[in-house]
């Protein structure tokens, strides 16, 4: 059985088997669709059904079933049981072409105990990106690592938040050891996480860990701009000890327009007067309507459902809410 996937927005049009995905479909015929991960954790495939019917093998993890009943669907899991019409999300973002560079260690230190601070040197005026977005890493196995950009576009240097997995051999064993100078591939740029700034609603960024890494970039991004929106940021940490970047933080006060930090514990000692509990919780205690922002998530694939399906529970809109979701 075969059906007829017609997109909204391109009058592009291709033929999607019952057993295959749409994306594999879509990619058959050389229509291109935004993807990241192809097995249903990241988001980025996300589409609107505007007519027709999917199904899914395995409910996908980085779809809520609020999505589903608005009928959003996930192009690398969803099947088609009917001829479709889909718009595929839009933006005026145009993201640049990646390819693969060599890159040295410019700078490496530790942030925290289990997070290192990162900086490449790249050949050639650097790499052009979007803040948001991510690079590759390519090992000699042919494995790859992603790490996304936590500096605007400069001159040749860019930093990266490196969470060290105790006996990783790339985070732990590889780059515990590398020195200024040490070479390696990279790919880049990737990925579609970026600024909306067609939305014009005020922000709320909400990051867990080194997710705060690419909402780092997009914030530098607004720095002095007089058209910023104003923005709230969420951060989750375990403890006082990990939130390395509260002072840099802190300086974006006087540069973007009504900037509002709060950092959240899970793992909080007694002398922490600040927020605690799971990052989503907090965001969800202080906003009874969000039905008039745009939300940035950015974190562990966990914390992003959760926070999709509590925030919508807030009147936050679904077509407003932009993920990186991460392991
Ligand atoms: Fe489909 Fe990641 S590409 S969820």
């Amino acid at each position: 059985m075969a059906y007829r996937v017609h997109i909204l927005q391109t009058g592009a049009a291709f033929v999607a088997g019952a057993d295959e995905s749409l994306l594999e479909a879509a990619e058959r015929a050389a229509v291109k669709l935004p993807h990241e991960c192809t097995f249903g954790g990241c988001g980025t495939c996300r589409i609107k059904l505007e007519s027709g019917a999917v199904r899914y093998d395995e409910f996908p993890m980085a779809l809520t079933p609020e999505e589903a009943a608005e009928g959003y669907a996930l192009a690398c899991q969803a099947r088609a049981e009917s001829d479709l019409c889909i718009s595929v999300p839009s933006s005026r973002q145009v993201f640049p072409e990646p390819r693969q560079l060599a890159a040295t260690v410019h700078r490496i230190d530790a942030y925290t105990d289990d997070i290192i601070h990162l900086t490449l040197a790249l050949p050639d005026g650097g790499l052009d990106y979007v803040p948001g977005q991510y690079m590759n890493v390519l090992l000699p196995d042919g494995e790859t690592r992603s790490f996304s950009m936590a500096s605007v576009p400069s001159d040749g240097l860019v930093d990266f938040h490196v969470r060290r997995i105790p006996g990783g051999r790339y985070t732990d064993l590889w780059l515990g050891q590398a020195q200024p100078g040490a070479a390696l591939t990279i790919e880049a740029p990737l990925g579609v996480f970026s600024y909306h700034e067609e939305d014009w609603r005020p922000l709320i960024m909400v990051a867990t860990g080194t997710g705060i890494a690419p909402i780092k970039a997009i914030l530098e991004s607004l720095l002095d701009k007089e058209d910023c929106p104003p923005v709230t940021l969420y951060w989750g940490m375990r403890t006082q000890a990990d939130l390395y970047l509260q002072d840099e933080i802190a300086g974006w006060a006087g540069r973007l327009y009504e900037f509002n930090f709060v950092p959240v514990l899970s793992r909080a000692d007694a002398s922490w007067q600040g927020r605690r509990g799971h990052v989503q919780d907090a965001v969800a205690q202080d906003h009874d309507d969000l039905s008039e922002h745009a939300i940035y998530l950015c974190g562990a694939p966990a914390m992003i459902q959760d926070a999709k399906h509590m925030l919508a529970g807030r009147g936050a809109s679904l077509d407003y809410i932009y993920a990186d979701s991460f392991t």
